[in-house]
């Protein structure tokens, strides 16, 4: 192996650290960042998430709220929640934990947040300010992604990037964010998904091959551009062939065989996972400034 490993999870705790220091600044000025989650359905992963993403809170000093509905509520149960955190001057942020129960109408919920208060950044209006190059709330796993290739010194600028996945939590905000003007962006863009032809042609391309697909192993070494920077999204469980019976978590790139051609690679776990919830707080903690400043 000769890449370079980048470290999310010391980035992470890094950033932790800092949005530590800060709140505890905010704080003494009155404000306590709060968090608030709404948890619908009883998906098991879902409710995973949101506890570590409680406990992250608790850690960093802000507070947090979560309300739980049953995977029967209607929208008007759903939608009387986010009225309810949108109106309450305690709350900073609000999430509400996705995939909903089938029937619930995804776009209507994230609609009705304020989009002051959407630290996810799933809001049309926060979608549209990262597009036109406004200062909304960024996606928390792209903006890890940026996050680790500013603090590892990784230049973008004039870099040829290519993007595996089109998801609206992922691969799109990452490709926006990639385009911006100035540091973390100025790369030219290319965004491949499940129907583009020839995938490895494209990502052969890349001297920036970011990956978030979902399918474990799918970006093969002969896939990489040698001396590329591989940031993998992916987390996916498999069956660990060390172990049997028991499972193991592996990205969407083969990383033994992506690390010989590699300049630089995140691993799984330990790469961009832990950012997600690092930039969440991060988010999370400028709405409440933002708030404590508006007269
Ligand atoms: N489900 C998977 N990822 C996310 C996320 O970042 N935010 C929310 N709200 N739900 C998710």
């Amino acid at each position: 192996m000769s890449a370079r490993i980048l470290d999310g999870k010391r980035i992470a705790a890094d950033v932790r650290g800092e949005v530590k220091e800060r709140a505890a600044g905010l704080r003494r000025r009155g404000t306590t960042p709060g968090l608030a989650f709404v948890l619908v359905g009883d998906d098991p992963a879902s409710a995973v998430y949101v506890r570590s993403k409680g406990q992250a809170c608790e850690e960093a000093g802000f507070h947090s709220v979560t309300e739980r509905l049953p995977a029967a509520a209607t929208m008007e149960q759903v939608l009387g929640l986010v009225r309810r955190f949108n109106d309450d001057p305690a709350i900073h942020g609000l999430l509400v934990q996705l995939p909903l129960p089938d029937g619930l109408d995804e776009d209507a919920v994230l609609t009705a947040i304020d989009p002051a208060k959407d630290v996810d950044g799933f809001h049309p209006v926060n979608v549209g300010r990262l597009a036109t190059g406004g200062d909304g709330f960024v996606p928390a796993t792209p903006l890890g992604v940026r996050e680790i290739l500013l603090r590892e010194g990784i230049e973008t600028r004039g870099k040829h990037a290519v993007v595996v996945g089109r998801s609206n939590i992922v691969g799109k905000p990452m490709a926006n964010l990639l385009l911006r003007y100035g540091a973390g962006g100025d790369a030219t863009v290319t965004v491949c998904h499940s129907k583009t032809r020839d995938l490895g042609s494209v990502t052969r391309l890349g001297e920036i091959l970011v990956v978030a697909v979902g399918r474990a192993g799918m970006i093969t070494g002969e896939m990489v551009r040698p001396g590329a920077v591989v940031v993998d999204v992916g987390i996916n469980r498999v069956p660990d062939p060390a172990r049997p019976g028991k499972t193991r978590l592996v990205g969407d790139v083969d990383f033994h065989g992506a690390a010989e051609v590699a300049a630089a690679i995140t691993p799984v776990p330990g790469g961009v996972g832990p950012m997600t919830i690092a930039m969440l707080l991060q988010n999370t903690l400028t709405a409440a400034e933002r708030a404590a400043a508006r007269p």
